[in-house]
């Protein structure tokens, strides 16, 4: 065998461990990664195509950057860990903190990486009704279907917030220290929209 042939053996053997090994990783589950509206095509009944793309969507919405926000009771949650907020502030009235709590005393318009705080013009925490924290997808879904704990949004409205509102995308941007949510906020308002074009039908667990 002549060298050349030899070298290039052993380059199409690395090849093949290679591409072996980077198969391997893409068939670990990838929890960082939204699947396309196309890739539900084979589900031939409309109500369960739906559903699944309601499922894919609950990727995001069970995020901690999405939670963290949106807590079961009054106190808002940090970290990818989710752990209490540090100091200890509420909601108050109009969530954006007590009188002398304010959440713009520290959050400012935007991310400040030195001191690992989000910031944003908005930032204030949802209503308790639109809690999220502990829920099930399915839970969750029926939650914003329906109008007496959704702020009266439509379904369809939901492709606009959380396609492009921009305290949502905070979630994609959430400054240093901080996983952001998965995929992008434009794959994340697809996913909306294909479920509200298919019935916004809830997955049943
Ligand atoms: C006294 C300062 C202070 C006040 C007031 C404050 N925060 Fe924070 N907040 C912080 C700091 C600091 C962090 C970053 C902590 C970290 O990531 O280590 C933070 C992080 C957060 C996070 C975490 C984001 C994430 O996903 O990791 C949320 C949510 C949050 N604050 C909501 C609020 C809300 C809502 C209010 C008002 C009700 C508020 N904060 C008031 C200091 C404050
Ligand atoms: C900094 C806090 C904060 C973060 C982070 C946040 N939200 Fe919200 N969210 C709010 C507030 C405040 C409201 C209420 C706004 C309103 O009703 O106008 C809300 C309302 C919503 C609603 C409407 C709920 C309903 O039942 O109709 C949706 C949907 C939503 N957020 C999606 C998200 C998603 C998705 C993420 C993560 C990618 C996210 N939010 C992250 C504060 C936050």
């Amino acid at each position: 065998m002549k060298p050349e042939t030899r070298f290039q053996i052993l380059v199409s053997v690395a090849a093949i461990g290679l591409s072996t090994l980077t198969g391997y990783a893409a068939s670990q589950p990838v929890s960082n990664t939204l699947a396309s509206p196309e890739s539900f095509a084979g589900i031939a009944d409309t109500a369960a195509r739906s559903a699944a793309t309601f499922t894919e969507l609950g990727k995001v919405l069970t995020h901690p950057r999405c939670t963290n926000c949106h807590p079961a009771g009054d106190r808002p949650h940090q970290t990818d860990a989710s752990r209490l907020h540090q100091p200890p502030v509420t909601r108050g009235p109009d969530g954006h903190g007590t009188e002398t709590m304010r959440c713009s005393i520290c959050h400012g318009n935007a991310n400040f990486d030195p001191g690992r705080m989000p910031g944003h013009p908005e930032w204030h925490l949802a209503p308790r009704e639109m809690a999220w924290e502990g829920k099930t997808i399915a839970e969750i879904c029926a939650q914003i279907t329906d109008p007496a704990r959704n702020g009266g949004r439509k379904a369809e409205d939901l492709i606009h917030h959380i396609g492009e509102d921009t305290l949502v995308g905070w979630a994609w941007h959430p400054g240093f220290g901080r996983s952001p949510a998965p995929g992008t906020q434009k794959e994340a308002g697809a996913l909306v929209e294909a479920w509200v074009k298919t019935g916004a039908a809830c997955p049943v667990k």
